[in-house]
């Protein structure tokens, strides 16, 4: 192993812990965008409790309402505008994964002089890395995509149909108030969604990782787990605070960079998921839970290793030495029931998605991302043709 690791975010976690909201932010700057989706804040009373405790620690505000699920660029484009016209000097994002991804983006196209998809690669000659970017504030609504506290951002270009990320050390958030009492109003769907996509993290990783890692083996077992106990409760009962809590405290550490420190983890299954988002509009998590277990079954003839410790040690199999497929392939198989049991999609069809457009999902996957061979990075590397044959199996 070989590796530097940071990881800036302070975080505040805790029941009832947005009441500080006002004082955190009045320490980055005196006007902050806060930026939210499409109304749940509203609707909940979490946008007007945050806004009281801006006002009480005397900070002003401007608003870019209205980001929506698989955020767009032109949103980007619209909060940056928003920030130069109205002097902003901080930027407070207040909702799921899509609004903190939007946020983030807002605050490096707010002090770049240059179009923001630049940020982003899809095939361009050169990929521009944000030199700046003004102080961020989350505050996620949402228990799924760590956003919170990592240096990464997921944007759509809406007229492209390309979804691509950026990653970036001045991305950052300075700081995370992560209050799972906000979670309690997440409909059953995306709870189960967010699930899955914290599980999927992990598992980008253990998968794909180089191996010879126990430690960070252990770190996402022990999410999984996690995630695997007390996501059926917060399924099932979406007013279990402590179930909440510790799914969002799962979500949060399973992506900020913690788990993945040293295995030179790849991430295949969210590249192609990425992809199908951009042209469906399916929510990040659904899509994940149709393309990890098909992803999973191709990649165990590569690495059966890795997925028969995963049987044994996350679903309890007792496998027949350290290289069983079969049992490596009932691990999957209960993997996947257990995704079902939460309400998740296993299915392409289930997510409204045909098999019109395969070569096209491949090829969009590839323009994102792709080793210097042309194929998508992972252990082992996905050509164009093995993209379809996974997407194919999950039809
Ligand atoms: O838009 P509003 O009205 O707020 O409603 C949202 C949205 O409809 C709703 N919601 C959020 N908090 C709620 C709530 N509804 C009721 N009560 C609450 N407290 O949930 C819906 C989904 O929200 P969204 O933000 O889209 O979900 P999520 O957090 O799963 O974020 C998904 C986005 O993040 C990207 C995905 O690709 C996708 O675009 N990702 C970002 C990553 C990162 N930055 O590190 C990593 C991930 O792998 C992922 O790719
Ligand atoms: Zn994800």
């Amino acid at each position: 192993m070989n590796f530097e690791f940071q990881n800036p975010t302070r975080l505040i976690f805790g029941a009832g812990t947005l009441a500080r909201l006002g004082e955190v932010v009045a320490g980055c700057g005196g006007k902050a965008l806060v930026v939210t989706g499409g109304g749940s804040v509203k609707r909940n009373g979490t946008f007007g409790r945050a806004a009281a405790s801006l006002a009480g620690a005397g900070v002003g505000m401007a608003e870019c309402a209205g980001v929506e699920p698989n955020p767009r660029i032109s949103s980007v484009e619209r909060g940056a505008q928003i920030v130069r016209e109205q002097g902003c000097d901080v930027v407070v994002a207040i909702g799921g994964g899509s609004t903190m991804d939007a946020a983030k983006a807002i605050a490096a196209a707010a002090v770049y002089d240059g179009d923001p998809w630049d940020f982003f690669p899809h095939g361009q000659d050169r990929v521009v890395a944000p030199a700046a970017a003004l102080p961020v504030v989350t505050v996620p609504t949402l228990a799924a995509t760590g956003s919170e506290s990592n240096g990464g951002a997921v944007i759509t270009n809406e007229r492209t149909t390309v979804k691509s990320f950026v990653k970036s050390p001045v991305l950052y958030p300075r700081t995370a108030i992560v209050d799972p009492e906000l979670t309690v109003s997440v409909p059953r769907d995306q709870t189960a969604y967010g699930v899955c996509d914290l599980i999927t993290h992990v598992t980008e990783s253990y998968f794909n990782g180089i191996g010879g890692t126990p430690i960070q083996d252990r770190f996402a077992e022990g999410v999984i787990l996690t995630a695997m106990e007390w996501g059926p409760r917060a399924v099932a009962d979406g007013s279990d605070v402590e179930a909440r809590a510790q799914v969002q405290w799962a979500a949060l550490v399973a992506l900020n960079g913690w788990v993945q420190v040293g295995t030179q983890g790849m991430a295949p299954v969210h590249m192609i998921e990425h992809t199908l988002s951009a042209h469906h509009d399916v929510t990040h998590g659904a899509g994940l839970a149709v393309v990890n277990p098909a992803w999973m079954r191709f990649a165990a003839r590569a690495r059966t290793g890795r997925f028969t410790q995963f049987a044994e040690r996350v679903l309890g199999l007792a496998p027949k030495g350290s290289d069983d497929l079969a049992c490596a392939l009932d691990g999957i198989d209960r993997f996947e029931a257990f995704l079902r049991s939460i309400g998740c999609p296993t299915r392409l069809s289930e997510i409204g998605i045909g098999e019109g457009l395969l070569e096209r999902y491949a090829e969009d996957t590839l323009l994102v991302v792709r080793d210097a061979d042309g194929n998508l990075p992972g252990r082992p590397a996905l050509t164009r043709d093995d993209i379809v044959a996974v997407l194919r199996a999950a039809l």
